[in-house]
């Protein structure tokens, strides 16, 4: 079973993430994870913190020689704020410590402040924040470009764009070369194929920073090259439209998903959403006439392009904060502030990424199994001989 975990505070020392169950000999490129944690780090709307970190991997453990040898992957990723942060958040408690913390004690409402000092007993956001961070995602971009790197060995691919920003849509579909020319960019302003979609996106960004508020979006991920007969109609938690779902909303703000056209299929008659069967005798292959489903039908892929879509609320911290009560008076004050985004969109696309990156892995691991890349390549090869004989 293929499983990752994270752990690392947002100004902790370091990020670091583990990923079990790739077989040996996936060829690992430390420039293929290291282009997705900067990928992860650009958008227009982004706070100061960005400036600051350059995210670069440091692999520990489960790689030698460019390849994978079986056992876990161990990724340290160094937080560059951390040396702003030895006093205020030490391991060892120390005499005078207590005069040098970051006290939180004027929950964001959003944010995960005043659920978590409930939760814990603390009397201090911080420890709830540093966790609940989205920074934590970097960790997830790094064991996802591994899955991503596991997966372009059996030819499928991961991207994301933009849909909408605030109330600002794209208002055509995307080509997936439109996709894989934006991901090759070395500029990233909102993540959208559409250059007149995109300054439409860009003026509700403007007019958040304007008036010191937040926007939240849409991003769409897509799946190419997928086969036909990942997960299975046989248990609630054997569907991989579920698996991909709770791996979207895992993310920090996304509030919603969708997969394929739910929204505007739930509005419309069934002859208007289901996508046609035919049969092409030349090429001995089914075909559909569309993609409303998003590329999964009973929890199994179909073959098309898998398509899901995240939904982010705008961003809790605000530069003109809401209102909130001080935890140590009781009393009404502003909610803190601290150095934050304004809009995440195109990041969280690259989240987006890695998270479909991992759930179509770890189906890849199950359907095909393997303890090295060339058997599980064998595995796959004679399953696709029987899809094409079929
Ligand atoms: C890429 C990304 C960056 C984020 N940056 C911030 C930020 O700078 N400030 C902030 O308050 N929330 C930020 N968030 C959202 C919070 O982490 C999130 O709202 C919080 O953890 C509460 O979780 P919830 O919104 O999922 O309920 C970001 C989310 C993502 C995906």
């Amino acid at each position: 079973m293929l499983r990752f975990e994270t752990a690392g505070e947002s100004h902790g020392e370091c990020l670091v993430a583990t990923l079990t169950g790739l077989p040996a000999g996936v060829p690992v490129s430390l420039d293929a994870i290291n282009r997705q944690l900067w990928r992860r780090q650009q958008g227009y709307g982004r706070g100061g913190r960005m400036k600051i970190e350059a995210d670069t991997a440091e692999i520990v453990a489960g790689v030698r020689h460019s390849k994978t040898i079986g056992s876990p992957v161990a990724i340290i990723i160094r937080n560059r704020d951390w040396k702003n942060w030895t006093e205020a958040l030490p391991v060892e408690d120390a005499d005078g410590a207590e005069d040098k913390r970051k006290r939180v004690t004027r929950p964001r409402p959003g944010h995960a402040d005043l659920a978590g000092m409930l939760k814990y007993n603390f009397d201090d956001a911080r420890y709830v924040l540093e966790r609940a961070s989205a920074r934590e995602t970097a960790a997830r971009v790094a064991v996802g470009a591994l899955a991503k790197l596991f997966l372009a060995e059996f030819g499928i691919e991961v991207l994301s764009h933009v849909i909408q920003v605030g109330s600002a849509k794209l208002e055509r579909a995307a080509s997936w070369q439109e996709l894989v020319e934006l991901s090759r960019k070395d500029e990233v302003l909102l993540g959208c194929v559409d250059a007149e979609a995109e300054a439409r996106m860009k003026a509700v960004v403007d007019e958040a920073y304007r008036t010191g508020d937040t926007v939240g979006g849409v991003f769409e991920v897509i799946a190419h090259n997928v086969p036909p007969g990942l997960g299975s109609h046989i248990s609630w938690d054997t569907r991989l439209d579920g698996r991909l779902a709770q791996a979207i909303v895992s993310m920090q703000a996304v509030k919603g998903v969708e997969i394929g056209l739910a929204e505007e299929g739930s509005a419309s008659f069934g002859s208007k959403v289901q996508d046609t069967i035919h049969y092409d005798r030349d090429e001995r292959r089914f075909t559909r006439g569309a993609n409303r489903a998003g590329g999964l039908e009973g929890g199994i892929t179909n073959g098309q392009d898998i398509v899901v879509r995240g939904f982010l609320k705008p961003i809790s911290t605000l530069r003109r904060p809401l209102e909130s009560v001080d935890l140590t008076t009781r009393e009404p004050a502003l909610a803190a502030y601290e150095r934050s985004d304004v809009a995440v969109v195109p990041a969280a696309g690259v989240i987006g990424e890695a998270m479909v990156a991992l759930v179509l892995a770890q189906a890849m691991m199950e359907k095909f199994g393997g303890d090295s890349l060339p058997e599980t390549e064998r595995n796959f090869g004679t399953y696709l001989e029987q899809v094409r004989n079929y």
